[in-house]
């Protein structure tokens, strides 16, 4: 009888794992570890000694796309004389792609992670002919989201929690709803018990993940209906109700969230953020655009009077929090008018940070199929450089509120510029380093601010304060 490939190699299995986009793809990356783990795969650092290749992909924007595509061009070296191993497998949201069939073994989508080992072994078994399984899936039925949760050995400070997957919100720009399906969200009991145990294992913060969290919701495992949620309704759980919980549970944990939608956001989570010392105090409310009939073409469902109304709400009631934005600039049909409303909307606003994109059309989506991508590339980068610029003088001013102040830092690691130095973040999600002295990592220490540049404060341990 002719030998089973698998049986064929020496276990244990050897995998090596890259991941690129956004907080969901490094937290769903975690849990792929944690999965393989179980399964007996081990982890290496080393591509050579992989008998498996990951990549975990981001279909977000066309330049993350290029740049997968060129790490795949340079790892091809590795998979010469067409030989079995290493298998190449790609996840996450390129993975409905068929561009890279010639290298790659099997490709799984974001819903699809619990079945990685069953499709690395079925794959391994076969040892006729590759096998190209697409594993990709929506699940649409599905009401509820079971919690995927990472197990955490590294020591680490900090780490990311999905609470909800998915986005039903079709924004007419956006590949995400196409790739990672409707909206779901985990039961707030499994949340909660997930926050507990990693506040027992040493985690110092927290941050609570989805496409949209402010629509959050858990009617007890039934289907999502459109109801008024006020107080009445002990059974109903919405993103305030969740965040007020889990704070009042674990008050020693900090806890953040992202991302939040103007369309979505209630007074009530302003409300709660204020309520909590340890629900920290940052916003990233992406805006996309300054000008109305843009908005309206993304399908982003509010206006920018609603938007700087909530930004205003945000202020009164949360006074010290930091606000930052995504913005897209050259959009389909986006005229000089339409990007002037953008820098007066920064101007108006003065965002602490932000994050600008140039459009880029995503297959699938409606805007690729039915609006025209008819802003010039050099209008797009002029355009998208005019913002970042304006970004720039706004985080500055921001910065420099900071000076002579005393900040509250959790220590997360050391400096990338300086060994003696640590860096952390305060409440708004900046970035501050220092002088080490004899703190730990995992500490929160009172620190000066006593210099800053664009995106980093700079101080020292304030001895008065952390007596
Ligand atoms: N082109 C450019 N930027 C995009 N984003 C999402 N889709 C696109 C696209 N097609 C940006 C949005 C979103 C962020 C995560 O990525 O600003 O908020
Ligand atoms: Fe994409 Fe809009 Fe959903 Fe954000 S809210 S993931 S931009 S569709």
């Amino acid at each position: 009888m002719k030998k089973n490939f698998l049986s064929t190699l020496k276990t244990p299995f050897f995998y090596y794992i890259e991941s690129y986009g956004c907080h969901m793809n490094t937290s769903d990356t975690e849990i792929i570890i944690s999965i393989l783990s179980k399964n007996g795969f081990l982890l290496t650092n080393n591509l050579k000694k992989a008998h498996i290749i990951l990549l975990n992909t981001c279909a977000i924007r066309k330049k993350a796309e290029l740049s997968i595509e060129k790490r795949l061009d340079n790892l091809r070296y590795l998979k010469s004389n067409n030989q079995k191993i290493p298998l190449f497998g790609i996840l996450g949201c390129l993975s409905k792609s068929e561009k890279y069939s010639n290298l790659i073994d099997f490709s799984i989508g974001p819903n699809s992670y619990r079945k990685i080992p069953d499709i690395i072994r079925l794959v391994m078994m076969n040892d006729e002919k590759k096998i190209k399984i697409h594993f990709y899936y929506l699940i649409i039925k599905m009401k509820h989201m079971k919690i995927l949760v990472p197990i955490h050995n590294k020591k680490k400070i900090t780490t990311f929690l999905s609470i909800t997957r998915g986005c039903d919100n079709m924004c007419t720009f956006c590949i995400v709803p196409f790739t990672r399906g409707r909206e779901r969200s985990s039961s707030p009991y499994s949340i909660i018990k997930e926050c507990e145990n990693l506040y027992e294992k040493g985690y110092k913060e927290v941050t609570l993940l989805g496409q949209n969290v402010d629509s959050y919701l858990w009617f007890g495992g039934g289907l999502k209906k459109k109801i008024k949620i006020d107080n009445s309704n002990e059974k109903i759980i919405d993103f305030s109700r969740l965040l007020d919980l889990l704070a009042s549970k674990i008050p020693f944990m900090r806890i953040r969230f992202s991302t939040s939608n103007p369309h979505d956001m209630s007074d009530r989570v302003i409300e709660v953020i204020s309520k909590h010392s340890n629900i920290c105090k940052h916003i990233h409310l992406p805006v996309q655009s300054g000008s109305n009939k843009i908005l309206k073409l993304m399908n982003r469902k509010y206006t920018i009077e609603k938007y700087l109304s909530l930004i205003q709400k945000i202020r009164s009631i949360v006074p010290e929090c930091s606000i930052s934005h995504d913005i897209i600039t050259g959009f389909c049909n986006e005229e000089e008018e339409d990007h002037l409303e953008t820098i007066s909307l920064m101007n108006k606003v003065k965002y602490d940070y932000g994050y600008m994109f140039s459009y880029s059309p995503r297959p699938g989506t409606y805007a690729y199929k039915k609006l025209k991508d008819n802003v010039p590339e050099n209008v797009k980068k002029r355009r998208l450089k005019e913002i970042i610029d304006l970004q720039r003088i706004h985080s500055i001013f921001r910065m420099k509120k900071y000076l002579g102040t005393i900040q509250e830092v959790l220590i997360e690691g050391k400096s990338k510029k300086n060994n003696q130095d640590w860096y952390g973040r305060n409440t708004q999600n900046i970035v501050v380093v220092f002088p080490k002295k004899l703190s730990k990592i995992g500490e929160t220490v009172f620190v000066k601010i006593t210099n800053c540049t664009s995106a980093t404060l700079i101080g020292k341990i304030d001895d008065n304060e952390n007596k």
